[in-house]
């Protein structure tokens, strides 16, 4: 593919946000993105399915959409089963694609939107598993060397909603494909009460990977909303994570308040539960607001743009610090 030149970026940004990139070029082979990395001097912007950005201003560089394909098949031994995946292919499309064959690990994991290769970045993670549990290896491009690297689970440094390609070597790498180690014989993790709650209302009672990743595609339905109708980027915070006794503190105030304990006596509190105590929740302002099921996202109902959205997510931030006492940080990349 040419470079494109002033291309809009509206269809590339599940917030559905119309910014236009200087330059624009969808890669499909390994040589042409080492070739780009190497060679072009301007800035760049590496992206996936656009499912967890905020553009807020035009991009004035080279955006370069990951579009290489494949899974293969590297290594089948006892119950376990390696794959290899391109950054390119579609996260939900593979998640089906293991459920048919039968490969349990990621079907937790169903319907988050965006490609494998962004997968690891934020290490994702929904009702009780995250892609660190799976991840065998990641292969990287670097960008200053255009050379091939491969990062084991370990040095990825995975944390929640964390990884090294988020931190320490921001904008380093592009990750053109992720080593999986599934499992042929999986035992189900249905340790997130929706879960029980879903399959017990469609009458499973032997449990499949299918019966799961059904039940994970119904409640995320029933919450999240779809990007292609309403734009959003999925939960805009992350959840906080606070000391157990500033928790117990806050419990005094708010005996309400909700908390999941860590180790190290540590507390994650729903970063939804804090908005939508703070009054946000359902609020619109023009073309932009927070969504009415779901407080941690925000949305553009059409027409909105970057910059209003993050002054948003910036006046969400101060009231519930006022609140609460809790900083809470954007899960987004904000562009
Ligand atoms: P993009 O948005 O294109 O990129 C995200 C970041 O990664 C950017 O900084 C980009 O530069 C970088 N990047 C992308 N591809 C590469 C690559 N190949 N190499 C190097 N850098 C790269 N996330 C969860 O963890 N759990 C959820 O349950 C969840 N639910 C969601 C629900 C909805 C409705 C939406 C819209 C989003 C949700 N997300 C969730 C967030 C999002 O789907 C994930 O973060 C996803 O992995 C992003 O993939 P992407 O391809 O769209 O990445
Ligand atoms: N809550 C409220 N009001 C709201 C929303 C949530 O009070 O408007 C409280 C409720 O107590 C609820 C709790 O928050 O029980 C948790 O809500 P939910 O189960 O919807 O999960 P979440 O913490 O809001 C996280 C992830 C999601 C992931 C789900 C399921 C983060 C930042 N978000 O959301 O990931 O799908 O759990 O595991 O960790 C994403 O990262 O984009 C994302 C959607």
């Amino acid at each position: 593919m040419q470079i494109q030149h002033e291309v809009s970026l509206k269809a590339h940004n599940t917030f559905g946000i119309d910014v236009k990139a200087q330059k624009f070029i969808e890669v499909t082979q390994l040589t042409e993105l080492q070739e780009l990395l190497i060679h072009t001097t301007e800035p760049i912007l590496i992206l996936g399915g656009g499912s967890n950005v905020l553009f807020t201003q035009d991009y004035e560089g080279l955006v370069i959409k990951i579009k290489l394909k494949g899974i293969d098949i590297l290594k089948e031994e006892g119950d376990s089963v390696w794959l290899k995946v391109a950054a390119g292919e579609v996260w939900h499309e593979l998640v089906l694609h293991c459920v048919e064959n039968g490969y349990g690990g990621i079907e937790n994991l169903s319907l988050i939107p965006g490609t494998v290769g962004a997968a690891p970045m934020q290490n994702i993670g929904a009702y009780g598993v995250e892609i660190r549990e799976v991840l065998e290896s990641v292969e990287a491009v670097q960008r200053s060397t255009g050379e091939i690297q491969v990062f084991n689970n370990e040095s990825c440094n995975f944390g929640y909603r964390e990884s090294v390609f988020k931190n320490i070597h921001k904008d380093a790498y592009v990750i053109t494909a992720v080593t999986l180690k599934l499992s042929k014989n999986p035992s189900f993790n249905t340790s997130y009460g929706a879960i029980q709650d879903t399959l017990k209302a469609n009458e499973v009672d032997t449990l499949s990977l299918k019966a799961i990743s059904d039940a994970v595609c119904q409640i995320r339905n029933s919450k999240l909303p779809n990007p292609a109708e309403i734009g959003n980027a999925g939960s805009f915070f992350k959840n906080p994570v606070i000391p157990q006794a500033q928790f117990e503190a806050l419990k005094e105030r708010f005996p309400n308040i909700v908390g999941y304990p860590l180790p190290e006596a540590q507390v994650k509190v729903p970063a939804g539960w804090l908005i939508e105590q703070s009054g946000w929740k359902g609020k619109r302002f023009g073309n932009i607001g927070v969504h009415a099921r779901q407080a941690l996202v925000l949305v553009n109902y059409g027409g909105g743009n970057g910059a209003e959205i993050r002054k948003l997510s910036q006046d969400i931030q101060a009231s519930v610090l006022e609140k609460f006492g809790i900083e809470i940080k954007p899960e987004i990349n904000i562009v």
